[in-house]
């Protein structure tokens, strides 16, 4: 089978690895890919939101199947544009997708069908949402609307604050046209939780569950970033809790959508927080995370190919979906500066790596068949191992043996899951 995989990042890389371990895959193109993504993939280059551009491509390589990865296109319309000319796909239609695309969307839903989430109240009027910032509890949590890189996030610890985040969302269009609308929650606390879910609009399974290290500094200090690190399983997800979130959160939500008729096809992913009342929703996303991609793929037992052909023709249950009892941790190379600004274009060394070690690209070029930075996460170090210990002193030896000018990590990656493991022995 000819396979195109829109994307480029270390989802990407990890979904293409995964992918060819299936013998059925005969060919794999990437779109754009990456010049690490170039040593599994054919690399098409071009942009993943240029659809009419993406279907060329699909009927250029004639694929069997295409897999929509990232949030942009699909929200977008990429998949409806895609099955138009024939050609079958694992991700969400775009009125499925608007679960991610629309923060109020969101909400509403799981208002309306009695899903656990924070309390809220979405404005499109500027005045009104001033007003209410004033007299809400604090921290007051200011969300955009629509997609905007994860970024469209604030939690106002003052008044002030949060009057300056409304004004900057609707007014300065801090996050472009996503902050037309803004919703505003109240502030929940508890561990996070990162649920990806294969569905095919009637079943769902879960993967295992995983972490996910948003913070640019060791401690979770500094700027919100893509993502620093992750591990999987998450010690803080006990199998009570995952009956839970099944019965209150994952079921609710696929019946949600399919009786709104937005059947949901693809892969779901649950931002759960475990407050003192209980799992909780913080988001939906329409689309794998990233980094927890590069940790729970490695611990996919059974085929990729096979469970997102499941999904796609509406055959998930008698699927297996099997996941290894192992534990994974990813720590992400990023570029000293990210965030913020940060040089590009240093030379990357890699080193041999062993059967439990995986090393996913995101922001890499080939220049002169050398592979150079490119961007703010340049790649992810997994290893897998029996334990979480394990995998974390695993994926940090591996990390230490990736070499480039500016290179900068996290050195506590796993650390908070640790912590939670050792309250439950
Ligand atoms: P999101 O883009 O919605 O995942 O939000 C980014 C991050 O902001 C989440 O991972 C949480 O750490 C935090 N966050 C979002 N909503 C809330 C909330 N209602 N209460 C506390 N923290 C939140
Ligand atoms: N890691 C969070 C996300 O992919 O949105």
């Amino acid at each position: 089978m000819n396979i195109l995989v829109v994307g480029g990042g270390g989802r990407e890389h990890a979904i293409i690895q995964k992918l060819k371990e299936d013998p059925r895959v005969t060919h794999i193109y990437a779109l754009p890919g990456s010049g690490g993504i170039a040593a599994d993939a054919v690399c098409l280059g071009g942009s993943a939101t240029d659809i009419p551009a993406a279907v060329e491509a699909a009927k250029r390589c004639a694929a069997d199947f295409v897999v929509v990865a990232p949030d942009d296109p699909l929200v977008l319309g990429m998949v409806d544009a895609m099955e138009a000319e024939g050609f079958p796909c694992f991700g969400p239609r775009k009125n499925a997708a608007v679960i991610e695309g629309s923060k109020a969307f969101a909400k509403d839903l799981m208002k309306r069908y009695g899903i656990p989430t924070a309390a809220y109240e979405t404005f499109t009027d500027m005045a009104q949402a001033l007003a209410y910032v004033d007299a809400c509890p604090l921290p007051a949590v200011v969300k955009a609307d629509g997609l905007a890189l994860g970024k469209g996030v604030l939690i106002c610890e003052t008044r002030d604050a949060a009057r300056e985040a409304v004004r900057s969302m609707m007014e300065g269009r801090l996050f472009g046209e996503s902050g037309a609308t803004v919703v505003v929650e109240s502030f929940l606390t508890g561990p996070e939780v990162s649920v990806l879910s294969f569905t095919d609009g009637e079943t769902i399974v879960p993967m295992v569950s995983s972490m996910d290290h948003k913070r640019a500094l060791d401690g979770d200090k500094g700027l919100n970033t893509g993502g620093m690190g992750a591990v999987a399983p998450n010690p803080c997800y006990t199998p009570e809790i995952a009956a839970a979130c099944m019965e209150q959160i994952f079921l609710p939500t696929i019946r949600a959508m399919k009786a709104e008729g937005r059947p949901f096809k693809g892969c779901l992913y649950f931002g759960l927080m475990l407050t003192p009342d209980g799992p909780k929703v913080i988001e939906y996303n329409c689309r794998f995370g990233d980094p927890e991609t590069q940790v729970v793929l490695p611990l996919l037992e059974s085929s990729l190919l096979e469970i997102m052909l499941a999904v796609r023709e509406g055959r998930l249950t008698g699927t297996e979906v099997r996941f290894s009892e192992k534990s994974a941790c990813c720590v992400i190379l990023a570029s000293e500066g990210y965030p913020q600004a940060y040089g590009k274009g240093f030379p990357i060394t890699l080193p041999e790596t062993a059967a439990h070690e995986r090393i996913y690209i995101a922001g890499a070029a080939l220049k002169d068949g050398q592979l150079v930075t490119s961007g703010g996460r340049v790649l992810g170090a997994t290893a897998v191992a029996e334990n979480l210990p394990a995998a974390i002193e695993r994926a940090y030896a591996l990390a230490d043996r990736i070499r480039f000018d500016n290179a900068y990590c996290r050195r506590d990656i796993g650390r908070r899951a640790l912590e939670a493991l050792q309250c439950r022995m």
